[in-house]
Protein backbone atom coordinates (compact mmCIF):
# COMPACT_ATOMS: atom_id res chain seq x y z
CA UNK A 1 0.00 0.00 0.00
CA UNK A 2 2.72 1.42 0.12
CA UNK A 3 2.67 5.57 -1.87
CA UNK A 4 -1.11 5.04 -1.85
CA UNK A 5 -3.09 7.84 -0.18
CA UNK A 6 -5.78 6.97 1.49
CA UNK A 7 -8.46 9.10 2.90
CA UNK A 8 -9.18 9.16 6.62
CA UNK A 9 -12.55 9.81 8.71
CA UNK A 10 -13.08 10.88 12.01
CA UNK A 11 -14.11 7.94 13.01
CA UNK A 12 -11.18 5.81 12.10
CA UNK A 13 -9.36 4.68 15.18
CA UNK A 14 -7.09 2.21 14.15
CA UNK A 15 -6.02 2.28 10.61
CA UNK A 16 -3.43 1.40 7.50
CA UNK A 17 -1.56 4.03 9.22
CA UNK A 18 -0.97 1.99 12.49
CA UNK A 19 -0.57 -1.27 10.97
CA UNK A 20 -2.43 -3.41 14.04
CA UNK A 21 -3.89 -6.96 13.92
CA UNK A 22 -7.37 -5.26 12.78
CA UNK A 23 -9.38 -1.94 11.53
CA UNK A 24 -11.05 0.27 14.03
CA UNK A 25 -14.33 2.43 13.46
CA UNK A 26 -15.86 4.31 15.69
CA UNK A 27 -20.04 4.16 15.79
CA UNK A 28 -20.84 5.80 18.69
CA UNK A 29 -19.32 7.29 22.60
CA UNK A 30 -18.86 3.19 23.53
CA UNK A 31 -19.54 1.15 20.41
CA UNK A 32 -16.57 0.67 17.85
CA UNK A 33 -16.26 -1.76 14.35
CA UNK A 34 -13.85 -4.04 14.55
CA UNK A 35 -12.64 -5.20 10.90
CA UNK A 36 -10.36 -7.98 10.00
CA UNK A 37 -9.70 -10.93 6.39
CA UNK A 38 -7.32 -13.53 6.42
CA UNK A 39 -7.31 -16.57 4.25
CA UNK A 40 -4.55 -18.92 3.25
CA UNK A 41 -3.91 -22.08 1.64
CA UNK A 42 -3.99 -25.93 3.24
CA UNK A 43 -1.16 -26.05 6.57
CA UNK A 44 -2.88 -29.62 7.04
CA UNK A 45 -3.91 -32.31 4.48
CA UNK A 46 -7.22 -32.67 6.38
CA UNK A 47 -10.13 -30.65 4.70
CA UNK A 48 -12.15 -30.06 8.04
CA UNK A 49 -8.92 -29.62 10.18
CA UNK A 50 -7.57 -26.88 7.64
CA UNK A 51 -11.14 -25.17 8.01
CA UNK A 52 -10.76 -24.91 11.87
CA UNK A 53 -7.33 -23.54 11.41
CA UNK A 54 -7.89 -21.22 9.19
CA UNK A 55 -11.50 -19.64 10.91
CA UNK A 56 -9.88 -19.77 14.04
CA UNK A 57 -6.60 -17.95 12.59
CA UNK A 58 -9.20 -15.07 11.04
CA UNK A 59 -10.91 -14.50 14.46
CA UNK A 60 -7.80 -14.19 16.17
CA UNK A 61 -7.16 -10.65 14.76
CA UNK A 62 -10.66 -9.78 16.80
CA UNK A 63 -9.69 -10.81 20.08
CA UNK A 64 -5.79 -9.11 19.72
CA UNK A 65 -7.84 -5.65 19.23
CA UNK A 66 -9.41 -6.80 22.85
CA UNK A 67 -12.95 -7.43 20.69
CA UNK A 68 -15.55 -9.45 20.23
CA UNK A 69 -16.44 -11.04 17.13
CA UNK A 70 -20.32 -10.85 16.18
CA UNK A 71 -20.68 -11.43 12.27
CA UNK A 72 -17.89 -13.59 9.75
CA UNK A 73 -17.99 -14.42 5.46
CA UNK A 74 -16.35 -17.21 4.27
CA UNK A 75 -14.17 -16.55 1.25
CA UNK A 76 -13.23 -19.58 -0.96
CA UNK A 77 -11.03 -19.90 -3.88
CA UNK A 78 -11.96 -23.85 -4.96
CA UNK A 79 -10.21 -25.93 -7.69
CA UNK A 80 -13.28 -26.91 -9.30
CA UNK A 81 -13.03 -30.18 -11.65
CA UNK A 82 -9.59 -31.24 -9.81
CA UNK A 83 -11.22 -31.16 -6.34
CA UNK A 84 -14.26 -33.33 -5.34
CA UNK A 85 -16.72 -30.65 -4.31
CA UNK A 86 -16.79 -32.68 -0.72
CA UNK A 87 -13.83 -31.40 0.05
CA UNK A 88 -15.55 -28.33 -0.32
CA UNK A 89 -17.64 -29.03 2.03
CA UNK A 90 -15.90 -30.24 4.92
CA UNK A 91 -13.68 -27.07 5.23
CA UNK A 92 -16.78 -25.04 5.28
CA UNK A 93 -17.84 -27.44 8.04
CA UNK A 94 -14.57 -26.82 9.87
CA UNK A 95 -14.66 -22.90 9.91
CA UNK A 96 -18.52 -23.60 11.13
CA UNK A 97 -17.31 -25.15 14.42
CA UNK A 98 -15.11 -22.58 15.21
CA UNK A 99 -17.65 -19.77 14.33
CA UNK A 100 -19.72 -21.36 16.47
CA UNK A 101 -17.55 -21.94 19.25
CA UNK A 102 -16.87 -18.15 18.83
CA UNK A 103 -20.71 -17.12 19.42
CA UNK A 104 -20.18 -15.43 15.63
CA UNK A 105 -22.84 -15.62 13.00
CA UNK A 106 -21.93 -16.59 9.91
CA UNK A 107 -24.00 -13.80 7.36
CA UNK A 108 -22.53 -14.76 3.75
CA UNK A 109 -19.29 -15.66 2.11
CA UNK A 110 -17.93 -15.31 -1.86
CA UNK A 111 -16.36 -18.37 -3.56
CA UNK A 112 -14.38 -17.96 -6.65
CA UNK A 113 -12.63 -20.85 -8.85
CA UNK A 114 -9.08 -20.79 -8.40
CA UNK A 115 -6.01 -23.06 -9.38
CA UNK A 116 -4.88 -23.25 -5.73
CA UNK A 117 -7.61 -24.42 -2.49
CA UNK A 118 -7.81 -21.10 -0.18
CA UNK A 119 -10.41 -19.97 2.54
CA UNK A 120 -10.57 -17.61 5.35
CA UNK A 121 -12.92 -15.42 6.35
CA UNK A 122 -13.55 -11.61 7.06
CA UNK A 123 -14.65 -10.82 11.07
CA UNK A 124 -16.43 -7.87 12.34
CA UNK A 125 -16.52 -7.30 16.17
CA UNK A 126 -17.09 -4.85 18.52
CA UNK A 127 -15.19 -3.25 20.73
CA UNK A 128 -15.76 -0.88 23.49
CA UNK A 129 -13.46 2.49 21.78
CA UNK A 130 -11.53 3.23 25.07
CA UNK A 131 -10.82 -0.81 25.73
CA UNK A 132 -9.08 -0.81 22.11
CA UNK A 133 -5.84 -2.76 22.35
CA UNK A 134 -3.26 -1.28 19.99
CA UNK A 135 0.31 -2.71 19.54
CA UNK A 136 2.51 -0.04 21.13
CA UNK A 137 0.86 0.65 24.21
CA UNK A 138 3.88 -0.04 26.63
CA UNK A 139 5.22 1.25 29.95
CA UNK A 140 8.69 0.06 31.40
CA UNK A 141 8.03 -2.67 34.26
CA UNK A 142 4.59 -4.51 32.51
CA UNK A 143 5.07 -8.22 31.83
CA UNK A 144 4.88 -10.41 28.45
CA UNK A 145 2.44 -13.35 28.41
CA UNK A 146 1.93 -15.82 25.63
CA UNK A 147 -0.80 -18.25 25.42
CA UNK A 148 0.03 -20.88 22.76
CA UNK A 149 3.81 -22.34 22.97
CA UNK A 150 6.00 -21.86 20.08
CA UNK A 151 7.38 -23.86 17.63
CA UNK A 152 4.17 -24.10 14.80
CA UNK A 153 5.68 -23.54 11.71
CA UNK A 154 8.80 -25.69 12.50
CA UNK A 155 6.61 -28.78 13.32
CA UNK A 156 4.31 -28.32 10.26
CA UNK A 157 7.67 -27.90 8.59
CA UNK A 158 8.70 -31.44 9.79
CA UNK A 159 4.82 -32.64 9.01
CA UNK A 160 5.33 -32.16 5.55
CA UNK A 161 8.79 -33.98 5.41
CA UNK A 162 7.02 -36.77 6.60
CA UNK A 163 8.97 -37.10 9.82
CA UNK A 164 6.54 -36.42 12.71
CA UNK A 165 4.10 -38.53 14.30
CA UNK A 166 0.92 -39.16 13.85
CA UNK A 167 0.18 -38.14 17.43
CA UNK A 168 2.31 -34.73 17.00
CA UNK A 169 -0.04 -33.67 13.80
CA UNK A 170 -3.02 -34.29 15.54
CA UNK A 171 -1.91 -32.16 18.47
CA UNK A 172 -0.32 -29.55 16.93
CA UNK A 173 -3.42 -28.98 14.36
CA UNK A 174 -5.74 -28.99 17.78
CA UNK A 175 -3.25 -26.34 18.97
CA UNK A 176 -3.47 -24.04 15.67
CA UNK A 177 -7.51 -24.70 15.60
CA UNK A 178 -7.52 -23.20 19.05
CA UNK A 179 -9.60 -20.05 19.49
CA UNK A 180 -7.80 -17.30 21.35
CA UNK A 181 -11.42 -16.75 22.61
CA UNK A 182 -10.87 -18.05 26.20
CA UNK A 183 -7.39 -15.76 26.52
CA UNK A 184 -9.19 -12.68 25.78
CA UNK A 185 -11.96 -13.13 27.84
CA UNK A 186 -9.76 -13.86 30.79
CA UNK A 187 -7.16 -10.85 29.63
CA UNK A 188 -10.55 -8.45 29.71
CA UNK A 189 -10.65 -9.00 33.77
CA UNK A 190 -7.06 -7.45 33.72
CA UNK A 191 -4.90 -4.49 33.63
CA UNK A 192 -3.67 -5.28 30.10
CA UNK A 193 -2.67 -2.20 27.62
CA UNK A 194 -1.63 -3.97 24.46
CA UNK A 195 -2.14 -7.05 22.73
CA UNK A 196 -1.36 -8.75 19.25
CA UNK A 197 -1.50 -12.35 18.40
CA UNK A 198 1.63 -14.07 17.10
CA UNK A 199 1.47 -14.91 13.39
CA UNK A 200 3.77 -15.38 10.49
CA UNK A 201 6.23 -12.79 11.36
CA UNK A 202 6.85 -14.92 14.63
CA UNK A 203 7.35 -14.02 18.15
CA UNK A 204 9.95 -11.44 17.68
CA UNK A 205 8.76 -9.65 14.39
CA UNK A 206 5.32 -9.30 16.20
CA UNK A 207 6.92 -8.18 19.96
CA UNK A 208 8.92 -5.75 17.53
CA UNK A 209 5.94 -4.60 15.73
CA UNK A 210 4.83 -3.41 19.15
CA UNK A 211 8.01 -2.47 20.60
CA UNK A 212 9.40 0.07 17.21
CA UNK A 213 6.98 2.94 18.10
CA UNK A 214 6.38 2.93 21.47
CA UNK A 215 9.62 4.42 23.14
CA UNK A 216 10.17 1.36 25.21
CA UNK A 217 12.20 -1.62 25.05
CA UNK A 218 11.82 -5.55 25.97
CA UNK A 219 13.61 -8.52 27.76
CA UNK A 220 12.89 -12.16 26.74
CA UNK A 221 13.95 -14.51 28.91
CA UNK A 222 14.54 -17.55 27.09
CA UNK A 223 14.60 -20.21 29.91
CA UNK A 224 10.73 -19.10 30.66
CA UNK A 225 9.23 -19.65 26.79
CA UNK A 226 6.68 -22.47 26.38
CA UNK A 227 8.33 -24.28 23.46
CA UNK A 228 6.60 -27.82 21.53
CA UNK A 229 9.56 -29.83 22.71
CA UNK A 230 9.57 -31.68 19.53
CA UNK A 231 9.86 -28.44 17.27
CA UNK A 232 13.50 -28.01 19.60
CA UNK A 233 14.46 -31.55 18.03
CA UNK A 234 13.25 -30.53 14.94
CA UNK A 235 15.34 -26.86 14.90
CA UNK A 236 18.39 -28.54 16.14
CA UNK A 237 18.27 -31.03 13.20
CA UNK A 238 17.98 -27.74 11.00
CA UNK A 239 14.56 -28.08 10.04
CA UNK A 240 13.79 -24.70 10.20
CA UNK A 241 11.23 -22.64 7.40
CA UNK A 242 12.57 -20.18 5.02
CA UNK A 243 9.91 -17.30 6.43
CA UNK A 244 12.04 -17.58 9.75
CA UNK A 245 15.19 -16.56 8.02
CA UNK A 246 13.19 -14.07 6.32
CA UNK A 247 11.86 -12.54 9.75
CA UNK A 248 15.53 -12.75 11.64
CA UNK A 249 16.96 -10.99 8.63
CA UNK A 250 13.81 -8.17 8.51
CA UNK A 251 14.37 -6.84 12.65
CA UNK A 252 17.46 -8.33 13.18
CA UNK A 253 19.26 -4.64 13.64
CA UNK A 254 17.10 -4.05 17.00
CA UNK A 255 17.38 -7.50 18.65
CA UNK A 256 20.36 -8.31 21.04
CA UNK A 257 20.63 -11.99 21.49
CA UNK A 258 23.40 -13.14 24.52
CA UNK A 259 25.49 -15.82 23.27
CA UNK A 260 23.98 -18.19 26.19
CA UNK A 261 20.41 -18.64 24.62
CA UNK A 262 20.51 -22.20 22.56
CA UNK A 263 20.44 -22.11 18.91
CA UNK A 264 17.43 -23.89 18.45
CA UNK A 265 15.36 -21.37 20.84
CA UNK A 266 16.97 -18.46 18.68
CA UNK A 267 15.20 -20.43 15.65
CA UNK A 268 11.76 -20.80 17.47
CA UNK A 269 11.57 -17.00 18.54
CA UNK A 270 11.84 -16.15 15.00
CA UNK A 271 9.15 -19.07 13.49
CA UNK A 272 6.48 -18.21 11.57
CA UNK A 273 3.35 -18.99 13.38
CA UNK A 274 -0.12 -19.93 12.05
CA UNK A 275 -2.90 -19.17 14.55
CA UNK A 276 -0.68 -18.20 17.22
CA UNK A 277 -1.07 -17.39 20.76
CA UNK A 278 -2.04 -14.05 22.26
CA UNK A 279 0.89 -12.09 23.00
CA UNK A 280 -0.11 -9.22 26.09
CA UNK A 281 1.31 -6.79 27.55
CA UNK A 282 0.02 -6.64 31.60
CA UNK A 283 0.94 -4.44 34.11
CA UNK A 284 3.96 -6.22 36.22
CA UNK A 285 1.74 -6.35 39.90
CA UNK A 286 -0.97 -8.23 38.16
CA UNK A 287 0.78 -10.48 36.00
CA UNK A 288 0.98 -13.53 38.30
CA UNK A 289 -2.87 -12.99 38.80
CA UNK A 290 -3.55 -12.96 35.02
CA UNK A 291 -1.04 -16.00 34.43
CA UNK A 292 -2.60 -17.84 37.40
CA UNK A 293 -6.48 -17.05 35.88
CA UNK A 294 -5.59 -17.95 31.61
CA UNK A 295 -3.82 -21.39 33.28
CA UNK A 296 -7.17 -22.14 35.21
CA UNK A 297 -9.26 -20.75 31.92
CA UNK A 298 -7.76 -23.76 30.71
CA UNK A 299 -5.16 -21.48 27.78
CA UNK A 300 -3.13 -23.64 26.12
CA UNK A 301 -0.22 -22.26 27.89
CA UNK A 302 0.21 -18.90 30.35
CA UNK A 303 4.04 -17.91 30.51
CA UNK A 304 5.45 -14.84 31.77
CA UNK A 305 7.89 -14.53 29.14
CA UNK A 306 9.27 -11.25 29.59
CA UNK A 307 8.95 -7.72 30.83
CA UNK A 308 8.91 -4.22 29.13
CA UNK A 309 12.10 -1.74 29.35
CA UNK A 310 12.86 2.00 30.23
CA UNK A 311 15.25 4.01 28.91
CA UNK A 312 13.89 4.98 25.43
CA UNK A 313 16.02 1.94 23.39
CA UNK A 314 13.22 0.46 21.15
CA UNK A 315 15.17 -2.53 21.46
CA UNK A 316 14.55 -6.51 22.41
CA UNK A 317 17.01 -8.30 24.31
CA UNK A 318 16.94 -11.82 24.75
CA UNK A 319 19.04 -13.59 27.99
CO1 LIG B 1 -2.69 -10.26 14.10
CO1 LIG C 1 -4.06 -11.08 10.43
Amino acid sequence: MCGLEIPGDDHLLVGLAQADDAGVYQISEDLALIQTVDFFTPIVDDPYSFGQIAAANALSDVYAMGGVPKTAMNIVGFPIGELDISIFRQIIEGGLSKIKEAGVVLVGGHSVADKELKYGLSVTGFVHPKQILIKRRLRPGQKLILTKPLGIGIVNTAVKAGMTSPELSQRVSELMATLNKDAAEVMGNFPVSACTDVTGFGLLGHLAEMVVGSGCGAKIDSAALPLISEAVEFARMGLIPAGAYKNREFREDIIEIDPGVPRATVDILFDPQTSGGLLMVVDGAAADDLSRALAEKGVPCAAIIGSVLGGGEEKIRIN
